[in-house]
Protein backbone atom coordinates (compact mmCIF):
# COMPACT_ATOMS: atom_id res chain seq x y z
CA UNK A 1 0.00 0.00 0.00
CA UNK A 2 1.52 3.37 -0.56
CA UNK A 3 -0.17 6.20 0.20
CA UNK A 4 0.22 9.71 -1.68
CA UNK A 5 1.46 12.84 -0.11
CA UNK A 6 -2.17 14.45 -0.02
CA UNK A 7 -3.30 11.77 1.79
CA UNK A 8 -7.09 12.34 0.83
CA UNK A 9 -9.45 9.55 1.55
CA UNK A 10 -11.38 8.53 -1.66
CA UNK A 11 -13.45 5.51 -0.80
CA UNK A 12 -14.63 4.24 2.33
CA UNK A 13 -15.74 1.12 3.41
CA UNK A 14 -16.93 0.29 7.28
CA UNK A 15 -18.44 -3.13 7.84
CA UNK A 16 -19.94 -4.02 4.84
CA UNK A 17 -22.18 -6.77 4.93
CA UNK A 18 -23.77 -8.36 1.15
CA UNK A 19 -25.48 -11.95 1.91
CA UNK A 20 -26.81 -13.95 -0.54
CA UNK A 21 -30.58 -15.80 0.10
CA UNK A 22 -30.41 -19.23 -1.34
CA UNK A 23 -34.40 -19.69 -0.75
CA UNK A 24 -34.42 -22.94 1.90
CA UNK A 25 -30.80 -23.94 1.89
CA UNK A 26 -29.92 -20.61 3.94
CA UNK A 27 -27.84 -18.38 3.05
CA UNK A 28 -24.43 -17.15 2.37
CA UNK A 29 -22.30 -14.53 4.19
CA UNK A 30 -20.05 -13.27 0.89
CA UNK A 31 -19.53 -10.35 2.79
CA UNK A 32 -19.32 -9.45 6.28
CA UNK A 33 -18.44 -6.65 8.22
CA UNK A 34 -15.57 -5.70 6.02
CA UNK A 35 -13.73 -2.66 6.34
CA UNK A 36 -11.10 -0.34 4.65
CA UNK A 37 -9.92 2.98 3.03
CA UNK A 38 -8.67 3.83 -0.25
CA UNK A 39 -6.85 7.24 -0.55
CA UNK A 40 -6.39 9.05 -4.08
CA UNK A 41 -3.56 7.93 -6.35
CA UNK A 42 -3.22 5.06 -4.11
CA UNK A 43 -3.69 0.93 -5.19
CA UNK A 44 -4.89 -1.35 -3.22
CA UNK A 45 -4.81 -4.68 -2.82
CA UNK A 46 -7.74 -7.24 -1.76
CA UNK A 47 -6.16 -11.21 -1.19
CA UNK A 48 -7.70 -14.06 -0.27
CA UNK A 49 -8.90 -17.41 -0.91
CA UNK A 50 -10.95 -18.30 -3.97
CA UNK A 51 -15.09 -17.53 -2.17
CA UNK A 52 -13.82 -15.05 0.30
CA UNK A 53 -16.26 -12.28 -1.02
CA UNK A 54 -13.66 -10.28 -3.15
CA UNK A 55 -15.52 -9.90 -6.32
CA UNK A 56 -18.36 -9.32 -4.12
CA UNK A 57 -16.94 -6.51 -2.28
CA UNK A 58 -16.38 -4.66 -5.39
CA UNK A 59 -19.63 -5.56 -6.78
CA UNK A 60 -21.52 -4.33 -4.19
CA UNK A 61 -19.45 -0.81 -3.92
CA UNK A 62 -20.17 0.13 -7.18
CA UNK A 63 -24.05 -1.20 -6.69
CA UNK A 64 -24.17 -3.90 -8.59
CA UNK A 65 -25.64 -4.90 -5.69
CA UNK A 66 -27.28 -3.56 -3.04
CA UNK A 67 -25.42 -3.86 0.33
CA UNK A 68 -27.30 -5.45 2.99
CA UNK A 69 -25.06 -3.82 5.97
CA UNK A 70 -22.38 -0.95 6.32
CA UNK A 71 -21.73 2.08 4.57
CA UNK A 72 -19.62 3.02 1.38
CA UNK A 73 -18.95 6.67 1.30
CA UNK A 74 -17.24 8.20 -2.23
CA UNK A 75 -15.57 11.69 -1.83
CA UNK A 76 -17.78 11.78 1.46
CA UNK A 77 -20.80 11.05 -0.06
CA UNK A 78 -22.59 7.81 0.50
CA UNK A 79 -23.24 5.72 -1.78
CA UNK A 80 -24.57 2.13 -0.20
CA UNK A 81 -28.11 2.93 -0.01
CA UNK A 82 -30.96 5.42 -2.22
CA UNK A 83 -28.83 8.11 -3.85
CA UNK A 84 -29.69 11.29 -5.50
CA UNK A 85 -29.77 11.96 -8.70
CA UNK A 86 -26.70 14.33 -8.00
CA UNK A 87 -24.68 11.26 -6.19
CA UNK A 88 -25.71 8.56 -8.56
CA UNK A 89 -24.20 10.58 -11.60
CA UNK A 90 -20.95 11.16 -9.47
CA UNK A 91 -21.02 7.16 -8.99
CA UNK A 92 -21.55 6.39 -12.57
CA UNK A 93 -18.94 8.58 -13.77
CA UNK A 94 -16.28 7.97 -11.60
CA UNK A 95 -16.29 4.83 -10.34
CA UNK A 96 -15.30 2.00 -12.98
CA UNK A 97 -14.97 -1.25 -13.01
CA UNK A 98 -12.31 -4.17 -15.37
CA UNK A 99 -14.03 -7.62 -14.71
CA UNK A 100 -11.66 -10.85 -14.92
CA UNK A 101 -13.10 -11.75 -17.88
CA UNK A 102 -13.21 -9.50 -20.43
CA UNK A 103 -15.06 -12.26 -22.87
CA UNK A 104 -18.14 -12.25 -20.64
CA UNK A 105 -18.06 -8.52 -19.65
CA UNK A 106 -18.31 -6.85 -23.68
CA UNK A 107 -21.63 -7.06 -25.29
CA UNK A 108 -20.47 -9.22 -28.32
CA UNK A 109 -23.61 -7.29 -30.49
CA UNK A 110 -21.90 -4.05 -30.20
CA UNK A 111 -18.68 -2.69 -32.11
CA UNK A 112 -15.65 -2.03 -29.85
CA UNK A 113 -16.13 1.99 -31.00
CA UNK A 114 -20.04 1.78 -29.06
CA UNK A 115 -18.85 -0.65 -26.45
CA UNK A 116 -16.34 2.35 -25.59
CA UNK A 117 -18.23 5.30 -26.31
CA UNK A 118 -21.05 4.25 -23.83
CA UNK A 119 -20.22 5.75 -20.68
CA UNK A 120 -19.90 9.30 -23.36
CA UNK A 121 -23.35 8.71 -24.41
CA UNK A 122 -24.96 7.95 -20.93
CA UNK A 123 -23.39 10.99 -20.01
CA UNK A 124 -23.72 13.22 -22.45
CA UNK A 125 -19.78 13.89 -22.66
CA UNK A 126 -19.47 15.21 -26.63
CA UNK A 127 -20.47 17.74 -28.20
CA UNK A 128 -20.69 16.50 -31.89
CA UNK A 129 -20.28 13.00 -33.46
CA UNK A 130 -16.85 13.74 -34.24
CA UNK A 131 -15.84 14.51 -31.14
CA UNK A 132 -16.40 11.37 -29.83
CA UNK A 133 -14.95 9.39 -31.81
CA UNK A 134 -12.16 11.72 -31.31
CA UNK A 135 -12.01 10.73 -27.28
CA UNK A 136 -12.92 7.28 -28.64
CA UNK A 137 -9.77 7.06 -31.13
CA UNK A 138 -7.61 8.74 -27.96
CA UNK A 139 -8.44 5.97 -25.74
CA UNK A 140 -7.61 3.36 -28.00
CA UNK A 141 -4.66 4.07 -28.45
CA UNK A 142 -4.12 4.95 -24.92
CA UNK A 143 -4.70 1.07 -24.13
CA UNK A 144 -2.28 0.51 -27.26
CA UNK A 145 -5.01 -0.21 -29.89
CA UNK A 146 -5.72 2.01 -32.97
CA UNK A 147 -8.55 4.07 -34.57
CA UNK A 148 -9.28 1.07 -37.22
CA UNK A 149 -10.08 -1.05 -34.22
CA UNK A 150 -13.31 1.06 -33.72
CA UNK A 151 -15.57 -0.80 -35.98
CA UNK A 152 -14.84 -4.17 -35.19
CA UNK A 153 -16.38 -6.85 -32.90
CA UNK A 154 -15.24 -7.95 -29.45
CA UNK A 155 -14.72 -11.86 -30.62
CA UNK A 156 -12.42 -10.20 -33.35
CA UNK A 157 -9.87 -9.56 -30.40
CA UNK A 158 -7.62 -12.08 -28.69
CA UNK A 159 -7.76 -12.12 -24.85
CA UNK A 160 -5.24 -9.38 -23.81
CA UNK A 161 -6.72 -7.09 -27.02
CA UNK A 162 -10.29 -7.50 -25.33
CA UNK A 163 -8.96 -6.56 -21.56
CA UNK A 164 -7.01 -3.60 -22.98
CA UNK A 165 -10.92 -2.73 -24.34
CA UNK A 166 -12.27 -3.62 -20.68
CA UNK A 167 -9.90 -0.60 -19.52
CA UNK A 168 -10.57 1.42 -22.52
CA UNK A 169 -14.24 1.81 -21.68
CA UNK A 170 -13.27 1.98 -18.12
CA UNK A 171 -11.22 4.68 -18.09
CA UNK A 172 -12.83 6.77 -21.04
CA UNK A 173 -14.87 8.68 -18.15
CA UNK A 174 -11.16 9.06 -16.53
CA UNK A 175 -12.81 7.83 -13.19
CA UNK A 176 -11.22 8.62 -9.95
CA UNK A 177 -11.61 5.07 -8.89
CA UNK A 178 -11.03 1.76 -10.57
CA UNK A 179 -11.69 -1.71 -8.92
CA UNK A 180 -10.13 -4.45 -10.99
CA UNK A 181 -11.19 -7.60 -10.13
CA UNK A 182 -8.66 -10.28 -11.24
CA UNK A 183 -8.31 -8.17 -14.60
CA UNK A 184 -5.52 -10.33 -15.67
CA UNK A 185 -6.61 -14.09 -14.55
CA UNK A 186 -8.28 -14.68 -17.52
CA UNK A 187 -4.83 -13.71 -20.26
CA UNK A 188 -1.78 -16.02 -21.09
CA UNK A 189 1.28 -15.01 -18.74
CA UNK A 190 2.96 -13.56 -21.81
CA UNK A 191 0.69 -10.54 -21.83
CA UNK A 192 -0.43 -10.29 -18.28
CA UNK A 193 3.01 -8.08 -17.88
CA UNK A 194 1.97 -5.73 -20.53
CA UNK A 195 -1.74 -5.29 -19.20
CA UNK A 196 -0.12 -4.57 -15.29
CA UNK A 197 2.51 -2.18 -16.98
CA UNK A 198 -0.04 -0.56 -18.79
CA UNK A 199 -2.42 -0.04 -15.88
CA UNK A 200 0.60 1.09 -13.78
CA UNK A 201 1.26 4.18 -16.33
CA UNK A 202 -2.31 4.56 -16.71
CA UNK A 203 -2.09 5.30 -12.82
CA UNK A 204 0.82 7.31 -12.60
CA UNK A 205 -0.95 9.36 -15.51
CA UNK A 206 -3.98 9.44 -13.92
CA UNK A 207 -3.53 9.81 -10.22
N1 LIG B 1 -24.79 -14.10 -7.05
C1 LIG B 1 -24.52 -14.96 -6.05
N2 LIG B 1 -25.49 -15.71 -5.48
C2 LIG B 1 -25.23 -16.56 -4.48
N3 LIG B 1 -24.00 -16.73 -3.94
C3 LIG B 1 -22.99 -16.01 -4.46
C4 LIG B 1 -23.19 -15.10 -5.53
N4 LIG B 1 -22.00 -14.54 -5.84
C5 LIG B 1 -21.11 -15.08 -5.00
N5 LIG B 1 -21.69 -15.97 -4.16
C6 LIG B 1 -21.02 -16.70 -3.09
O1 LIG B 1 -20.41 -15.74 -2.25
C7 LIG B 1 -19.13 -16.17 -1.83
C8 LIG B 1 -18.07 -15.17 -2.25
O2 LIG B 1 -17.94 -15.21 -3.66
P1 LIG B 1 -16.96 -14.24 -4.46
O3 LIG B 1 -17.20 -14.48 -5.90
O4 LIG B 1 -17.13 -12.87 -3.96
O5 LIG B 1 -15.52 -14.78 -4.02
P2 LIG B 1 -14.06 -14.39 -4.56
O6 LIG B 1 -13.24 -14.07 -3.38
O7 LIG B 1 -14.18 -13.37 -5.63
O8 LIG B 1 -13.57 -15.78 -5.20
P3 LIG B 1 -12.58 -16.05 -6.46
O9 LIG B 1 -11.19 -15.85 -5.95
O10 LIG B 1 -12.86 -17.49 -6.80
O11 LIG B 1 -12.97 -15.12 -7.55
C9 LIG B 1 -18.96 -17.57 -2.42
O12 LIG B 1 -19.35 -18.49 -1.43
C10 LIG B 1 -19.92 -17.59 -3.58
O13 LIG B 1 -20.37 -18.89 -3.83
MG1 LIG C 1 -13.67 -13.28 -7.65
Amino acid sequence: MSKTEHNEVILQVKNLRQYFRLGRKGIVKAVDDVSFDVYKGETLGLVGESGSGKTTTGRSIIRLYDPDGGEVYFEGNRIDGPMDKKTKKLLTKNMQMIFQDPQASLNGRMTVGDIIAEGLDVHGLYTSKQDKMKKVYEMLETVGLNREHASRYPHEFSGGQRQRIGIARALILDPKIVIADEPISALDVSIQAQVVNLMNELKKERD
